[in-house]
């Protein structure tokens, strides 16, 4: 199912993708009218980033184009470590070169020296797919004064953080570091390196900060279809707010959990009907999670427009459109303890009330959804959630107050049912959706996340 992101059928060619309506023509219009009017197109199309906090794409380029004086560098995150998320894998399986495109164009938008494409080490399969792409571009002549490294990460959800991708770039575990890449970019020898203390290396006579531009693979395949056909073109789909499309993931308690690209603006129901292929016959949808990094939507709230300001008006994020629908035989209390269990164990520790605070409301959760618990677990629950974000470096902790606070707001009476009862009133609990696979209407998740151990190794 697409608009124009997702073609049915994959292009597995440059020839195949050269054939197609626009294929090429990105580049060639982006060459012709330079960079500075390239950036401007994308400000005015409203392009918004589609890696979960929907920034204006065009004011993040010219942020970084205005900066003198410094080395500059891409970075294209396809890390996709968000639970329920699939959308970019699928965008690279069904066209590689649409996205090369959009690399090649904003580097040149931006004057980049240099290009990273971030994959985890796992996507093999999209690994092989857009480093072809990329050789195949540059012995065409369509990528000749770019280099575009591909970078092969870990497994660990701070990879697709944006500070921590660069270290791992750097050859360093995902361990976000304090600035943000546009201020303290690859390589940078500004006032903190990172994690581990090295030394100075200025790179080619530059100010050191070297201000880095990260945009997540969906924003990017976008901006070639944008350069071939206009902000307006782009402009007539979508919302004022929110123009374009989305490329949703939709899982969890559906049908038949998939991938499909839809207008910005359409309905919560019916992407998730569409996409999904809705709830089992005599079901109801209970609660939607998008990602883990936002506050739930009730049943009550299916209306809501997949938009950032759709969300954002119903008191949540759009997150990067991967919806993870429960339906009204799930136990929320087990929800927000796998929620928050995930988080827990892929927090880092640089900041403890982080590592600590996440780590105790899972073991509190826990001991509630078990029948162990009381009001006081309740309590210490409300307590940590106050401070779990003090002094934290990434979003990663705020992630785990909002969907852990809405879930308490949502489903007060869940609460009460187990602490009243002294056991889950549900029989089956459902995993937590770390997609390996999503193919054919089939999810594959992630079995051995559940022995991973909050130090990041496995129990046997
Ligand atoms: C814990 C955490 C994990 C993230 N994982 C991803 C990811 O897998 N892919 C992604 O594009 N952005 C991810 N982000 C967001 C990035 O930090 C960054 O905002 C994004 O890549 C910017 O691209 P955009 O402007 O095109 O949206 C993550 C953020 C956090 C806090
Ligand atoms: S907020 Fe949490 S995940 Fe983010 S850097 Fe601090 S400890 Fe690590």
């Amino acid at each position: 199912m697409g608009v124009f992101l997702l073609p049915t059928e994959p292009i597995a060619s440059l020839d195949h993708h050269l054939a197609t309506e626009t294929g090429g023509l990105g580049v060639q219009a982006a060459q012709r009218v330079g960079p500075q009017a390239t950036i401007e197109l994308i400000t005015r199309s409203g392009l918004r980033g589609r890696g979960g906090g929907g920034f204006p794409t065009g004011r993040k380029w010219s942020g970084i184009a205005g900066q003198v004086g410094s080395r500059r560098y891409l970075v294209c995150n396809g890390a996709e470590g968000e639970p329920g998320t699939f959308k970019d894998r699928a965008l690279l399986r069904a066209n590689p070169y649409q996205l090369v495109e959009g690399v090649i164009i904003a580097a040149f938008a931006i004057g980049a020296d240099e290009a990273y494409i971030c994959l985890k080490r796992r996507f093999e399969h999209e690994a092989a797919l857009v480093t072809r792409a990329v050789q195949e571009m540059q012995s065409a002549g369509i990528c000749t004064d770019c280099t575009v490294n591909i970078v092969l990460g870990p497994d660990e959800y701070l990879f697709g953080e944006e500070k921590a991708m660069l270290e791992v770039i750097e050859g360093k575990p995902p361990l976000p570091r304090w600035f943000p890449p546009y201020e303290h970019g690859l390589f940078a020898t500004g006032p903190q390196e990172g994690w581990e203390a090295g030394p100075r290396r200025a790179r080619g006579g530059s100010d050191g900060s070297n201000p880095t531009l990260v945009n997540n693979v969906e924003t990017l395949a976008n901006v070639p279809h944008i350069l071939a056909r206009g902000a307006e073109w782009f402009r007539s789909m979508g919302t004022a707010e929110s123009p374009g499309t989305i490329v949703t993931t939709v899982v969890g308690d559906v049908v038949a959990p998939d991938v499909g690209e839809v207008e910005l603006g359409t309905p919560l129901a019916a992407v998730i009907d569409a996409v999904g292929s809705g709830v089992r016959s005599g079901r109801t949808v209970k609660a939607v999670f998008s990602g883990v990094a936002n506050p739930v939507l009730t049943g009550a709230q299916l209306d809501t427009p997949v938009s950032y300001e759709g969300f954002a008006a119903a008191g949540s994020g759009m997150g990067s459109a991967g919806f993870i629908v429960y339906d009204d035989t799930a136990c929320m209390v087990d929800a927000a303890y796998r929620l928050s269990r995930f988080l827990s164990i892929e927090s880092c520790g640089q900041c403890p009330p982080c590592k600590l605070g996440s780590g105790a409301i899972t073991e509190h959760l826990e001991r509630i959804e078990t029948g162990a618990g009381d009001d006081e677990d309740v309590a210490e629950i409300e307590r940590w959630l106050r401070r779990v974000t003090d002094g934290s470096r990434c979003y990663l902790a705020t992630e785990e107050r909002e969907v852990v606070s809405s879930v308490l707001r949502a489903f007060p009476q869940e609460f009460v049912d187990h602490l009243e009862q002294r056991r889950c009133p549900q029989v089956e609990p459902r995993p937590i959706p770390k997609l390996i696979d999503l193919e054919g209407g089939h999810a594959t998740y992630d079995e051995s996340f559940w022995r991973k151990r909050p130090d990041w190794t496995f129990d046997p």
